[in-house]
């Protein structure tokens, strides 16, 4: 899959942009701040409907406008011609309207995943360096973006755990009067099974996701550092998930769900009188983390700048290669990515990523991205973006 056309009105610093583009490697070369990051973003906004630099839809739309709309054509294969053609409207404040091959969409929503992408940006290295909530975050991301509906899980997720805190905390509150009165407990019976249940679901697609991306993972990193290249991604549960059916290669097979919902509820019932005492749920995929690790040590805290960087890297070229094995050619996007690395891994990087379909390259300095990527060339200045000669 590959977007050969971008149209912007009104997005971040655009007031207007038509932008013709190819299959392969396109770069954007031009100084801070000129709008490189922006185009890309656009991109990656129209697939997703989020953004890695912003919790809200504010800041995307040019200063002053009232709305901004992202067009983009693409075509379906390198030999498949279908074409799609894609409108988002987005207008902080406001339902978002989208429209496929001009009809309009009931939900601007339902536009998600119609172009894949893969996005490489600089704040990935809090994936590897930050807390344990951006790992999840990673996870369950990409579990959605193989597994649309997990979306709703997630919220769910998210929802039941609320309530189940707001009923531990007034339990708590209440301790301190006496002992909680008995149908209290009955009460949160009913959310343990809930948590149980959704907490389960979500569970099975994390350890799905992390087992089948852990090599893809462990080989992008051996492909671009020369050395100390034994990268790997354990997931940590808060949960004793000892008799759950994962098998020692960490591959997992059959009634893994009701096995894990299982561990949850056995989980809860163990740490109730703790959980009740502090007032918040201690056991679920919200208390859960991956364990990176790179050779013998964890990555966090031990890695160099370069090694985390790098590693942030193999967890994106991952998720792309995983993705591509589950029959999905997204977009490739690499943000400022070569400035940070040192030549030799620059030179594998870009043998790697060559055979994707489309990359779409950000570099502040021409030369810093390899000639392996000549592809085609724009430089972004002032708010024009105009191809090289
Ligand atoms: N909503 C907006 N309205 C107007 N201008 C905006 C808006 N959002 C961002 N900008 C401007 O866009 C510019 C940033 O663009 P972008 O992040 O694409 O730069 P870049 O070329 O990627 O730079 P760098 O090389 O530093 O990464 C900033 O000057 C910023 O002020
Ligand atoms: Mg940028």
């Amino acid at each position: 899959m590959f977007v050969d056309h971008l149209q912007l009105t009104d997005f971040r610093s655009y007031e207007s942009v038509d932008l013709g583009l190819d299959s392969g490697v396109t770069t954007f070369v031009g100084a801070n701040g000129q709008g490189k990051t922006n185009l890309v973003e656009a991109i990656e906004y129209l697939s997703t409907m989020s953004s890695h630099r912003v919790a809200t839809e504010v800041p995307l739309v040019r200063s002053g406008a009232a709305r901004a709309v992202v067009r983009a054509r693409v075509q379906a294969g390198l030999d498949d011609p279908r074409q799609l053609t894609l409108e988002l409207e987005i207008s902080p404040g406001k339902a978002n309207r989208a429209k496929l091959n001009r009809s309009p969409l009931r939900h601007a929503r339902e536009i998600i995943g119609v172009v894949r992408t893969v996005v490489f940006s600089p704040v990935d290295i809090a994936v590897v360096k930050g807390d344990p909530s951006e790992r999840r975050r990673f996870i369950d991301d990409l579990s959605i973006a193989r597994w649309p509906r997990l979306a709703g899980v997630r919220s769910d997720y998210e929802r039941v755990l609320r309530q189940r805190n707001t009923l531990l905390k007034s339990l708590s509150g209440r301790l301190r009067g006496g002992p909680p009165p008995s149908d209290a407990e009955a009460t949160l019976d009913v959310w343990d099974t809930h948590l149980a249940r959704v907490g389960g679901e979500l569970l099975e697609a994390r350890l799905t996701t992390l087992a089948d991306l852990a090599p893809h993972v462990s080989k992008a990193y051996a492909d671009i550092a020369p050395a100390n290249n034994d990268a790997a991604a354990e997931y940590r549960a808060s949960a004793d998930l000892e008799f759950t059916n994962q098998a020692e290669d960490g591959s997992v097979h059959g009634a893994l769900r009701a096995n894990l919902s299982a561990a949850l509820a056995a989980g809860m019932i163990e740490r109730r009188a703790e959980e009740i005492q502090r007032g918040v749920s201690l056991v679920g995929p919200h208390r859960d983390d991956i364990a990176l690790s790179l050779g013998m040590l964890p990555a966090k805290g031990y890695a160099s700048h370069g090694e985390s960087w790098s590693f942030a890297l193999a967890l994106r070229l991952g998720s792309f290669h995983l993705l591509r094995a589950d029959g999905v050619e997204p977009v490739l996007v690499l943000d400022d990515v070569f400035a940070e690395l040192d030549s030799v891994r620059r030179e594998r990087l870009a043998s790697g990523v060559r055979g994707a379909e489309q990359v779409l390259v950000t570099a502040a300095v021409g030369a810093d991205v390899p000639e392996l990527l000549a592809g085609r060339r724009f430089r972004v200045a002032d708010g024009e973006v105009v191809a090289d000669a």
